[in-house]
């Protein structure tokens, strides 16, 4: 059993976590937060060992929000598994997971949300609402938590990109920390969605990195035209079997897209179905490459 496993503790109350917190930053000591929706895989756990590394103690949420899911979205099929979660974590070098029910995070509906100015694009385009979800109830686990850190994964690099904007924007005392894509062997990006695809979409979802990485190679030979690197992806993908609802360019630091030549560092931002299961992902071409 690993040090912080016996001292381990799951807490469900706001109010708990954040007197806890008050009390562990008032010892000097700083805090990391690994906010997620669970069903975790080893891209969190990639998380959850970066802030241990890092911080004197780390929490991880594990809340399914339901403010940032459309209608007709995933959130009731959402995979909840919190005791394995927990296990997890506790062996990951966490100390603390915060897992709050939907009426203690909203004991009534909430009259204030945190909005994007780029909430409605890329993926904002096809999940209206998503973003001011996620950045409401982000701005509300970092004045629970308290964090003088906050881990997130790279894969939703627009989600990174607001985080860190609202942050900065808002004068949150915390650092956004993102961090690489864990992949699995095939290249397909570790989600806690790969779980809905059958073994077959799996192996097809792989598509998704080839395609990256094709297009990424085309463009160290000198292919700069937005177009045609996107052509080469979705070429990739729509050969596996896989539907696109977008692919886009756009530019690393400020996320504006980039229509027709890449000339600075770029991120391919992308979202595909594999029979009904929506995914996405996201590479980067640097500047000079
Ligand atoms: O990426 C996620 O799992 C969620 O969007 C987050 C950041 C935990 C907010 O609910």
């Amino acid at each position: 059993m690993r040090k912080n496993e016996k001292n381990f503790k799951i807490i469900r109350s706001p109010l708990a976590l954040q007197r806890l917190s008050k009390k562990i930053l008032a010892q000097g000591k700083s805090i990391g937060l690994v906010p997620t929706m669970g069903a975790l895989h080893k891209g969190h756990i990639s998380l959850v060992k970066k802030s241990a590394k890092s911080n004197d103690v780390t929490i991880v949420s594990v809340f399914v929000n339901p403010v940032q899911f459309g209608a007709n979205e995933d959130f009731a099929k959402y995979p909840r598994r919190l005791q394995t979660d927990a296990k997890l974590c506790a062996e990951s070098g966490a100390d603390i997971i915060f897992a709050p029910s939907s009426k203690d995070m909203y004991p009534a509906p909430l009259q204030t949300y945190v909005r994007s100015a780029i909430e409605n694009m890329y993926c904002g385009a096809y999940r209206p609402g998503h973003f001011t979800g996620v950045l409401s109830v982000v701005a509300k686990l970092f004045n629970i938590a308290l964090p003088s850190n906050a881990y997130f994964g790279e894969k939703d690099f627009q989600q990174l990109h607001v985080i860190r904007k609202m942050a900065y924007d808002l004068n949150f005392p915390v650092k956004v920390i993102g961090a690489k894509t864990i992949r699995e062997k095939s290249g397909l990006a570790m989600s806690s969605r790969n779980e809905y695809m059958s073994c077959e979409e799996r192996v097809a979802a792989s598509s998704i990195y080839a395609g990256m990485q094709e297009a990424k190679k085309m463009y160290k030979q000198g292919v700069n035209s937005v177009a045609k690197l996107k052509k080469i992806i979705s070429e990739k993908i729509e050969e596996a079997g896989g539907k696109i609802q977008y692919i886009e360019m756009a530019n690393k630091n400020d996320l504006v897209p980039v229509k027709t030549k890449i000339s600075k560092a770029a991120v391919i931002l992308l979202a595909c179905y594999f029979g009904k299961t929506r995914l996405i992902d996201c590479d980067f071409l640097y500047y000079p490459r």
